[in-house]
């Protein structure tokens, strides 16, 4: 078994990440609308600081997904679908990669310009990346709280799409990003004979 992608299955190590930046994310999401309408106090401190370290663990999950990426290749896109399909998901996949920058990124951005401290889990104590600025803090929490709602705009049609993929094309897409399913990933990435009826528009385009 590798543990790479191949080039009709994601492997063990992206679909780990990716299932884990989905938890993490909507953690992060709860966490983040919930905390700001708390009223000050220990607990509101404390909630806050798990929300920074958790989108700082997120940062670092997502660099480590594009490095495991580009060493590990992605799969084909599965047979069968159109190029504007694959265009789009590529599109918004890049687009979603973003994002998942942006957000910490703007995260920590406001927490610098507005002077709050940032420490991982209380372990050590991270670097300011710019100095205390009221323009700048009111700018990049705006990107942090409009780029989270448009994050869940575009994770909800690329969920929506993947759901697509598999009630109605009963194609593998849904079923290569998740573990176990090694046989009726690649039986339904094969053309499947058809004595009696036309070859399905799913198959046509197969090798
Ligand atoms: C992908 C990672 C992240 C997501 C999805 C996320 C999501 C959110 C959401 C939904 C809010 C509430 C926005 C609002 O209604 O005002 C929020 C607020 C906040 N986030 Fe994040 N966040 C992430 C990472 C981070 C990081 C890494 C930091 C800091 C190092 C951070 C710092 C903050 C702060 C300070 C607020 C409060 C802003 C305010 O007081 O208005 N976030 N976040
Ligand atoms: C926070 C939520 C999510 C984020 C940020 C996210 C992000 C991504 C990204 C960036 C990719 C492209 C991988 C690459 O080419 O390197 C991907 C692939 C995929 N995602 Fe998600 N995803 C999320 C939630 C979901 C959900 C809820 C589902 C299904 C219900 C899902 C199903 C898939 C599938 C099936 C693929 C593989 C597509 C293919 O092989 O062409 N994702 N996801």
């Amino acid at each position: 078994m590798t543990l790479k992608n191949t080039a009709d299955r994601w492997g063990p190590v992206s679909q780990s990440l990716h299932w884990l930046i989905v938890l993490l994310i909507t953690a992060l999401a709860i966490i983040g609308l919930t905390m700001t309408d708390m009223s000050n106090g220990p607990s509101k401190i404390k909630i806050y600081a798990l929300h920074k370290s958790l989108g700082l663990t997120l940062l670092v999950l997502v660099a480590l997904r594009l490095a495991w990426r580009a060493y590990a290749g992605a799969p084909k896109p599965v047979a069968g679908t159109p190029h504007w399909q694959e265009r789009v998901a590529s599109l918004t996949h890049w687009a979603l990669y973003a994002l998942m920058f942006a957000l910490p990124l703007s995260g920590w951005l406001f927490n610098s310009t507005a002077g709050y401290p940032l420490q991982y889990f209380g372990l050590f104590n991270l670097p300011k990346l710019a100095a205390r600025n009221e323009e700048l803090a009111q700018l990049s929490r705006n990107l942090h709280e409009y780029g989270f709602w448009l994050l869940l705009a575009l994770v909800l049609a690329h969920a929506a799409a993947a759901f697509y993929h598999h009630l109605f094309q009963n194609d593998a897409t849904l079923t290569r990003m998740l573990p176990g399913r090694r046989r009726l990933a690649s039986a339904a990435a094969e053309p499947q004979p058809a004595p009696s009826s036309p070859a399905s528009p799913e198959n046509r385009n197969a090798p």
